[in-house]
């Protein structure tokens, strides 16, 4: 098969209609700060036996289409001995690889951020591609405050999305684009708008510059919310309207879909945006998600470490997967969250 037929197969299977992305690819010490929260140790082994957990969840396949690994995952196997990106493709769910390598100060621009790990991208792709990985995901960050986003740090970190996405594309890998303006901080909804709208807009001029094929790639964004020590939260009939908006502003309708991130929203608000957002009138793209927390957090508390608790971990990611799948259809309901199954 060529580049772009290899391509395209792999957005037909991630971009289906009721279903959306399972991140779980947090670094290691994002997956210890999750641990510790439920008093786990991160060794290697657990983080094994959760990640195993997650992908033996029977059917899970029914509502995620794809799932972001980290790089220790992709050399992993099950107890009796599946590698695990073998076993998400047993259950229809395409293997993904987190490529960045994580962000840092961004020189003489303060407050500002960038992310590493383009040196060598090409040859860690092709590896990962022998492993099973068939998409890649590569995240940004940007800081709201009184003087960030710098123009600077749109530009810089628009530039290496581009340039990330444009490398896996090379090597017939689907990039997926996260620009994610962070949460943090006391903004109203409308300064997270207006920033948005800026980092979208240097984004795909980019994407464009690079020669980046839209139909080959997806958006990871945050959704359009007030900060987090903001004093009101915001309804998601509001959250749905912004969002959509600075969207439609921003993204060309060739992409064919963009799953967001929930970036500490709950998992309730994170499904109930996303629903809302599936009830306004149809958009050029598809609106799905791409969540690690808002999906996995339920299943994290109540597995615990305990070899006792993993049908009930298993049940609980299921029924997180499966409000989602409502929320893409636009079918989602608070009241189910306490229908049980
Ligand atoms: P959250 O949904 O927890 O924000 O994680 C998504 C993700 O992949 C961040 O890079």
């Amino acid at each position: 098969m060529n580049t772009q037929d290899q391509l395209q197969e792999t957005i037909e299977l991630l971009v289906q209609k009721g279903k959306g992305i399972l991140a779980a690819d947090e670094s290691d010490p994002t997956i210890a700060k999750r641990f510790d929260a439920i008093g786990v140790t991160s060794t290697e082994e657990h983080r094994r036996i959760y990640r195993s957990l997650i992908l033996e969840t029977p059917r899970l396949g029914d509502f995620i289409s794809g799932i972001i690994l980290f790089e220790e995952t992709l050399g992993q196997r099950t107890g009796d001995g599946t590698a695990l990106p073998e076993l998400a493709t047993r259950q229809g769910i395409v293997p993904g690889i987190k490529v960045d390598k994580g962000k840092g100060p961004l020189a003489l621009s303060p407050g500002d951020e960038i992310t590493q790990g383009l040196d060598g991208l090409a040859q860690r792709l092709e590896a990962y591609q022998i492993q099973g990985a068939r998409f890649a995901k590569w995240r940004n960050v940007y800081h709201i405050s009184d003087t960030t986003p710098s123009r600077l740090a749109i530009d810089a970190n628009a530039e290496m999305l581009a340039r990330y996405a444009a490398i896996c594309q090379t090597q017939g890998i689907v990039p997926i684009v996260e620009p994610e303006v962070l949460m943090d901080g006391d903004h109203t909804i409308e300064h997270c708008a207006a920033v948005s709208e800026q980092v979208l807009h240097a984004l795909f001029h980019a994407l464009h510059r690079h020669h980046v094929i839209l139909e080959h790639t997806l958006l990871k964004p945050s959704m359009i919310t007030p900060g987090k020590s903001y004093p009101q939260k915001a309804v998601p009939t509001v959250v749905a309207e912004q969002t959509v908006r600075i969207l439609r502003r921003t993204v060309p309708a060739a992409l064919p879909s963009i799953n967001f991130l929930s970036g500490g929203q709950t998992p309730e608000e994170a499904t109930a945006n996303l629903n809302a957002m599936n009830c306004l009138a149809p958009q050029p793209w598809e609106l799905s998600f791409s969540y690690g927390r808002a999906l996995q957090q339920p299943a994290l508390q109540a597995w615990r470490g305990e070899p006792g608790n993993v049908m009930a971990a298993q049940a609980a990611l299921y029924r997180r997967a499966e409000l989602n799948g409502a929320a893409r259809r636009g079918e989602y309901r608070p009241e189910m969250e306490s229908a049980g199954g």
